[in-house]
């Protein structure tokens, strides 16, 4: 922890993912954004921590492991092991990873639920809700389907109306049945607990005045903080998979209550591991002056801006800085589709191409908006072909040789177009202002500018031709070397997004992976690796291979 030097403290969370089925590249995007912003942070010296964990509790959980014959324990280790093993293969650097389903969490939820207790912002009310005689349970909003009260519509869920779009409560539905038992449910009281999130309207206004949230999500938001904001029902009934509450028998909290804490609980694990438990305080203590932020996707946008702050504002625990808001993936302009082969999982992805060709492409399309991001097929292949291989691998693959087989893997002592290399160390302060932004699109897109001026470079100064006449040694010699420079210039500007591709690139240069701040630590009379193959281009069959695959699964 820096605290007393200039170096930033920051704690970067991911949306835990629900521990009941595999991860798609849906759920990649949403990391591998974080990650490049994490890869850049720790680039620039800074002090950044990056956690992230299995969000383990609910309904939909313990009917999955009921259904699969296992107990809810079983199923989420199981599903623990996959994500983290798919998370490894895209290079998302989370410090740590841990679970919703831990002791950690059961003390913080506790904790800040007695203290909402204690500042009176917990009120029991009883209330009716469909109930699955034949199961034995409550049945929350996605789990009844009926006909919507307003446009008649048939087979609609218990919360909106796919077809009119009106939002209405599970009561209201006509002639409802439970999706578990395809049985009518019957209303049946119970006494659940509230938050009393009415009656802190203004403070949540006044949070999301001073906090990072783009524009487009705050205007979202305010159809919500500019109508009445209802109290939040945070327990559920038995049976449910999750922390029973203090002091009231089988009642449990509502999994969008502990998960959220879930972010307090593994970054104290972590700490714990370090044996640095007494930093937990300096992050999450209400006057904090670490930062924090969380990437989210926009469909929990509501859980993060509203609802968490609001709990952790009332118990005594620091705020968010920012919520980062990302927009959904589609694949070739649609909704992932299993039938169309483009519900992609992430296994089936990386085990057929390597996450680097798609880190690229994710970092060319993403900005702060949180409008869908499409990934074309056809323009994915493309793209990453023309430009990561055709463009940036290039540079290095058609000067390196020269290097390897005419100067003994030696690059001269003098530069040849210094002006260039300065050019390219300037433009680095705008692509470093473009990544803090989280403007990645915009840092790929001059990235992308340079290896275009190092291409033309090479061209102009036809090494090939140059090269057939003896004295003309010393200056292919130098061509190549500022090429390489120019290449190694390119490779840091692109590490937080490519970082394993990055890394092979450094090991032929022979050199350590280089702080952002590096660049202008040029090599000269420097000794290489011979050039081998760095990444080859996408073929169109491994596209097919993906879709063919996703179709199975
Ligand atoms: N468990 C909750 C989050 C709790 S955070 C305290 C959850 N899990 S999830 O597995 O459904 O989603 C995890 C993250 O992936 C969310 O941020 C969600 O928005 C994101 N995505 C899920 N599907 C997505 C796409 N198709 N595209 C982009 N992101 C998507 O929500
Ligand atoms: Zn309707």
């Amino acid at each position: 922890m820096s605290k007393n030097n200039s170096k930033r403290d920051i704690l970067v969370t991911n949306a835990l993912p629900y521990a009941n089925g595999h991860l798609h590249l849906g759920h990649i995007l949403e990391h591998i954004q974080s990650d490049i912003w994490v890869r850049f942070q720790r680039l620039q010296d800074n002090n950044c921590t990056y956690i992230c964990g299995e969000d383990a509790h609910g309904t939909s959980i313990m009917l999955k492991a009921e259904e699969e014959g296992i107990s809810p324990e079983e199923l989420i280790k199981q599903v623990r092991v996959s994500h983290e093993e798919d998370f490894k293969a895209f290079n998302i650097s989370h410090n740590n990873y841990h679970t919703t389903h831990s002791e950690e969490n059961r003390y913080y939820s506790e904790t800040i639920f007695k203290r909402l207790k204690e500042e009176g912002l917990i009120e029991e009310k009883e209330i009716e809700q469909l109930y699955d005689t034949e199961k034995g349970l409550f049945l929350s909003d996605r789990y009844v389907k009926g006909t919507c009260p307003s446009c008649k519509s048939e087979n609609q869920y218990g919360d909106n109306c796919e077809v009119c779009g009106s939002a209405y409560s599970a009561v209201d539905l006509i002639d409802p049945l439970s999706v578990i038992t395809k049985t009518t449910p019957k209303l049946k009281k119970s006494t659940h607990l509230f938050f009393k999130l009415s009656v802190l309207k203004e403070e949540i206004k006044n949070w999301l005045k001073s906090a990072q949230v783009v524009p487009q999500a705050i205007n979202k938001l305010s159809e919500w903080t500019e109508s009445e904001i209802k109290d939040w029902d945070i327990s559920r009934d038995a049976p449910y998979f999750g922390f029973e509450i203090p002091e009231y028998e089988n009642k449990f909290f509502y999994v969008w209550l502990d998960a959220p804490i879930g972010y307090l609980a593994s970054h104290k694990n972590y700490l714990d591991k370090l044996k640095k438990p007494e930093d937990f305080n300096y992050y999450w203590n209400s006057d904090s002056t670490a930062e924090l932020y969380h990437f989210i996707g926009k469909d929990i946008m509501y859980f993060h801006t509203l609802f968490f702050p609001a709990m952790l504002l009332k118990s005594n625990f620091r705020q968010p800085n920012g919520v980062f808001i990302h927009g959904f993936l589609t694949v070739d302009g649609e909704k992932m589709s299993k039938s169309r082969g483009t519900f992609i999982l992430a296994k089936t992805y990386h085990e057929i191409l390597d996450p680097e060709y798609l880190r690229f492409y994710f970092a060319a399309k993403l900005g702060t908006g949180i409008d869908d991001i499409d990934l074309n097929l056809e323009d994915f292949q493309q793209r990453t072909n023309s430009d990561l291989v055709g463009k940036f691998i290039n540079i290095g693959s058609r000067t390196a040789n020269f290097i390897n087989k005419d100067f003994n893997n030696k690059l001269s002592g003098t530069l040849h177009e210094e002006s260039l290399i300065k050019e390219f160390i300037d433009r680095g302060s705008d692509i470093s202002e473009a990544y803090e932004k989280r403007e990645f699109s915009k840092a790929i897109r001059e990235i992308m500018d340079l290896a275009d001026k190092a291409n033309q470079y090479i061209d102009k100064m036809e090494p090939w031709n140059l090269i057939k006449e003896e004295k003309n040694k010393e200056l292919v010699q130098s061509i190549c070397t500022t090429s390489l420079n120019l290449f190694r210039l390119l490779t840091i500007m692109l590490n937080p997004v490519i970082p394993d591709l990055c890394s092979r690139i450094y090991s032929f240069l022979k050199v350590d992976e280089p702080a952002w701040n590096e660049m202008d630590k040029l090599l000269t009379s420097h000794e290489i690796d011979i050039y081998k193959p760095l990444l080859i281009r996408i073929e169109k069959e491994q596209i097919e291979n993906i879709i063919l695959r996703s179709k199975e699964v």
